[in-house]
Order: structure tokens, then C-alpha cells, then sequence
């Protein structure tokens, strides 16, 4: 494992937090999660993994960074299943670091991932420009209370063409007032209960095209229904620790939609020939 570097620009985002928050809960999200730490999943967690490399289109030859890697799951599941892949993967806290290390050791794939312990709104520095194919974030995007700037540190470390893949969590939106003020109230209970910082759809697209990205795709998942895992899961998760704990059922609304969002950084980046970006894929 690479050192770590945890100082952040100004201070004003919430990583401390985050890593004081999964340094503390990480043996209970193994516990109840395993070793990929996403509420949004398929019974059997590895064909979600299938899924996310067909959707996220990661290929032989690329180098990834996976933004909030966890205990390195999913990057040592890609890492297996792609050849001649290279992945930087980097979480922000040191327990999580160590066991995602232990993990890449024990599958024997040091020469395939590099694991460093540090903010990724440092990754630009961390990293350098133009670094990357892909920048991946599975539900680590949303912790982030700086969006705008992550957006363009991504955006920095991407090569020309490469990518961009978020799959998180986004407040619902509702006509009804009450309704919508209910949804308010249970994504700050989530937002306190993980360090979380729920992300406002509109809002992350809106700085993702405005930054210059070409927005490929925003969907919802393509699971079948039948092999969902229905987020059991993460309400065993909450029930045993006292999580985000949903205390009454009576007026509850299911506060969020998960979606996934693929976005290009164009090679051609100047105004005249914009149109043409379809033209070199
Ligand atoms: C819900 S876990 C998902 C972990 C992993 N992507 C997986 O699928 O197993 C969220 C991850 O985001 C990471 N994270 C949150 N904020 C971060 C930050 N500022 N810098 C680096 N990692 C961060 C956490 O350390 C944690 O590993």
C-alpha cells in the first residue's frame, strides 16, 4: 500500500468524518455486506459486478481508478476478470486501507492494483493529469460534500476520451409538498447516520455537462427484478448498529432512486468542432 495522504484543499470538505466513519464501522459493514460494500446489489453480488463491468464498458488495456475503493471487492473481482488491467484504487480510511491491501495480497494482484489511503478530491495531485481511462465511484460518489470539485478533479486526471461512471444513490423528487419535505427529512437522517451527503440528480448532471463532459447515459440499473437483492441487506445493516435506524414505518417514503451515470471527457474540447465529438470514439 501506498503511503497516506490525507490532507485536503481548505479543509471544507467532510473526509475526516468519512474516515473517522469507516474506520469505526468497516468490520460491521463486512459483517452484515461482505466485501463489496453497496446497498444496490444482486442476490449473488458478483453478477452485479459482471454487470457494472458491461455497463461501466471496463476493457483490457485500460488503467481505472476506483474512487472509494472500500476494502478493494470490487477492484480485486475486476482485476481477476480483466486482463491487462491496471487499478488505482483509493479510500480514505486507514482500517479500510490496510484490509483492502490484505485483500490484494491474498488474491496475489499486486501487479494489477495499487492501493493508496488518500481523499479522492486530492487525486489530481495524487495522481497527476490525464492519468486514467476511467474513473469509477460505486456508492462512494455521495459521500462528498465538495460534488463540484470532485466532478473537476475527475475531469483532470482523465485522459482525452476517458471516462467517467458513478453509480449512487439520488434524493427522489415528488409534486407533493408533504411528501417531499418527508423525503428531505429521511436523506438527512441517512446523510448523518453514514457521512453521507445525499446528491441531488439534476444538480451533479448540470455541473458533469457544463464541465464538458458528453453525457453517454443516466438509468436506472438493468437488474432483473427476480435477481435484485430488494436493499435486505442494508436494513439488516441499519437494525444491527443503530444506522440510519427506521424507527416508524407509518409515515415513511422511500427517500432515494439509484441510478447509474456514464459521461465522457471529449477528445475534441474546443467549441468550433464540438459536433464532431461522435466521430472519435
Ligand atoms: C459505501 S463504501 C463503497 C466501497 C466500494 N466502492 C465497494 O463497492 O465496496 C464508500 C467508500 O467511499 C470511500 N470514500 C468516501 N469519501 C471518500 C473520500 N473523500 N476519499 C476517498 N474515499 C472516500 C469510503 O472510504 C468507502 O470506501
Amino acid at each position: 500500500m501506498a503511503k497516506s495522504n490525507l490532507t485536503n484543499k481548505g479543509n471544507s470538505n467532510n473526509a475526516e468524518k468519512v474516515r473517522q466513519f469507516y474506520n469505526q464501522n468497516t468490520d460491521n459493514f463486512i459483517e452484515v455486506y461482505g466485501e463489496i460494500i453497496q446497498a444496490f446489489r444482486t442476490t449473488n453480488v458478483n453478477e452485479y459486478l459482471d454487470y457494472t463491468i458491461k455497463s461501466a464498458n471496463l476493457k483490457s488495456g485500460e488503467r481505472l481508478l476506483d474512487a472509494g475503493c472500500g476494502i478493494c471487492g470490487p477492484a480485486t473481482y475486476f482485476a481477476k476478470k480483466i486482463q491487462d488491467v491496471q487499478i488505482e484504487a483509493c479510500t480514505v480510511s486507514d482500517i479500510q486501507a490496510e484490509k483492502g491491501q490484505a485483500n490484494i495480497n491474498k488474491n496475489n494482484l499486486n501487479s494489477k492494483i495499487h492501493l493508496t489511503c488518500t481523499d479522492y478530491h486530492n487525486i489530481a495531485e495524487e495522481y497527476g493529469k490525464e492519468q486514467f481511462d476511467v474513473v469509477y465511484f460505486l456508492e462512494s460518489f455521495g459521500h462528498s460534500t465538495q460534488k463540484n470539485i470532485l466532478i473537476d478533479a475527475c475531469w483532470d486526471v482523465l485522459k482525452p476520451g476517458g471516462r467517467l461512471y458513478i453509480k449512487d444513490l439520488f434524493k427522489r423528487l415528488s409534486d407533493d409538498e408533504w411528501e417531499q419535505l418527508r423525503i428531505n427529512q429521511i436523506c438527512m437522517d441517512i446523510d448523518k447516520g453514514y457521512e453521507y451527503d445525499i446528491a441531488n440528480l439534476s444538480s451533479v448532471l448540470d455541473k458533469i455537462r457544463s464541465k464538458g463532459f458528453i453525457l453517454n447515459f443516466v438509468k436506472v440499473p438493468e437488474v432483473d427484478l427476480s435477481e435484485f437483492e430488494h436493499l435486505t441487506i442494508s436494513n439488516d445493516f441499519q437494525n444491527l448498529f443503530n444506522i440510519a435506524k427506521i424507527e416508524s414505518w407509518d409515515d415513511y417514503i422511500f427517500p432515494i432512486d439509484f441510478y447509474e451515470i456514464l459521461a465522457t471527457k471529449p477528445t475534441i474540447n474546443n467549441l468550433d468542432n464540438m459536433h464532431l465529438y461522435f466521430m472519435n470514439k
